[in-house]
């Protein structure tokens, strides 16, 4: 063979060898999520832009639907067929469910080497782990008790500050509805309508009553005047809603506030990745302020780690599992998201004000002890408890059940799910 030829062959060898051995250098992970919305797909495409960066190969495994319901069927599915994907957008107790289960891997050895203990607030840890070992891997800090409003339309009606409580809140819809405008977008979705009832039950019964209804389950505290009254604000609320709000996903929610259509949204920080990937600007398009309560409901998303065999997979778990935790994809994806650091030693700099506040007042709440985990995000109780939340509130929403009922409902339907 002719030199430059021989030479050719072996360079183009060597570089076939080179080019298979970097596209496994950072391993495969199937990821199944449910981050289809525009500020969602932005933040999850910075995640999978940096795995593929560090030569790993990415299989996307979107199933659509806010609040995460249709992916958890469909992750049953995968499990029991034995062939579950890599890394799974799963969190709260959910984590421990599969984990009883037998059905993780756990990326403790990275996770030790990284000291992962020392960068997470203890109670993020502690949601990671089974068995003394981390599962999952925290991506960020989403705050569920949020308001969004368009200040050109609440100028419209003279309104120049949010609403601190829910009477107050109640005093500007009524204006907003007298002035012809939707005072709050909505989505009749069991789990949007699960989660301004949650804020609501924060506002009107502060976090201590929050945890004895929502977490504990306290019979007496679900049956309570407490109880009745968030049943009642969850009935006003009901009423300043528009005529098309049935089965409307959360993100077409937030475009109609972007738009000036609607006034207000409840809904976590995710509106905020909404927002920001419309162009809008924060303080000038779109403002925020927390609802009521002085507390802080909190959902964290974080990937958990399924048993998949191999080592080009195993790595891959590897893999995310250190680029999840790292100060630089923490910050980018955040910024993307509309939520906060996982990382306690993150810094802020480059977040808005609202991030901020969320920052500020997680902080106020773990040292107050206000700190809840939401419901209608899976961070506080079991699956099947949180089923039956979701389909009592939102049957309540769609009928004119007294909240008298609606608490003596709730509550068997609690105590049925606890027994089963
Ligand atoms: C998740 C968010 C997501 C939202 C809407 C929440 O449960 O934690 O990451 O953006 O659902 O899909």
């Amino acid at each position: 063979m002719h030199l430059l030829k021989q030479t050719t062959a072996i360079a183009f060898g060597l570089g076939l060898l080179m080019a298979t051995t970097a596209a496994h250098a950072g391993g495969t992970v199937e990821v199944l999520h449910w981050w289809t919305s525009g500020g969602e797909a932005k933040a999850v495409g910075e995640l999978k832009k940096s795995f593929e960066s560090q030569g790993g190969t990415w299989i996307d495994s979107p199933i659509a639907g806010g609040g995460g319901d249709a992916a958890m069927t469909a992750l049953r599915a995968r499990v029991v067929a034995g062939n579950p994907p890599a890394a799974v957008q799963l969190k709260g107790p959910g984590i421990q469910e599969w984990a009883r289960q037998d059905v993780l891997n756990d990326v403790d050895e990275v996770a030790q080497k990284e000291q992962w203990d020392k960068v997470l607030p203890p109670v993020l840890a502690a949601i990671m782990k089974y068995d003394g070992k981390y599962v999952a891997a925290p991506v960020n800090i989403h705050r569920v008790d949020w308001f969004w409003a368009n200040p050109a339309v609440l100028a419209k009606v003279g309104i120049s500050e949010m609403p601190k409580t829910w009477d107050e809140f109640n005093a500007d819809a009524d204006k907003l509805k007298a002035a012809g405008i939707t005072p709050l977008a909505h989505g009749g979705q069991p789990w949007q309508d699960a989660t301004i009832f949650e804020n609501v039950v924060l506002g009107i019964g502060g976090a201590d009553f929050y945890r004895k209804a929502m977490v504990e389950l306290d019979p007496n505290a679900l049956t309570s005047d407490t109880m009745v009254k968030s049943f009642d604000q969850l009935r006003k609320l009901r009423g300043y809603v528009d005529a098309n709000f049935s089965g409307r996903d959360w993100n077409l929610a937030t475009a109609m506030v972007m738009r000036g259509e609607a006034a207000f949204q409840i809904m976590g920080d995710w509106a905020k990745g909404e927002f920001l990937a419309a162009g809008k600007k924060p303080g000038v398009d779109f403002v925020c302020a927390p609802t009521p309560g002085g507390a802080f409901n909190l959902n964290a998303d974080s990937f958990t780690f399924f048993k998949v065999h191999g080592a080009d997979r195993l790595e891959g778990q590897k893999v995310l599992a250190s680029l999840i935790m790292s100060p630089g994809f923490q910050e980018t994806f955040n910024l993307a998201k509309g939520s906060i650091p996982a990382r306690t030693d993150v810094s802020l700099d480059k977040f808005d004000a609202c991030a901020v506040k969320s920052h500020e007042d997680l902080l106020a709440a773990i040292k107050n002890n206000t700190l809840v985990p939401s419901v209608a995000h899976e961070m506080a109780v079991p699956r099947s408890v949180r089923g039956e939340f979701l389909d009592l509130v939102t049957k309540f929403f769609n009928s004119d059940m007294s909240s008298a009922d609606a608490v003596k409902e709730l509550a068997a339907a609690v105590k049925r799910a606890q027994t089963e």
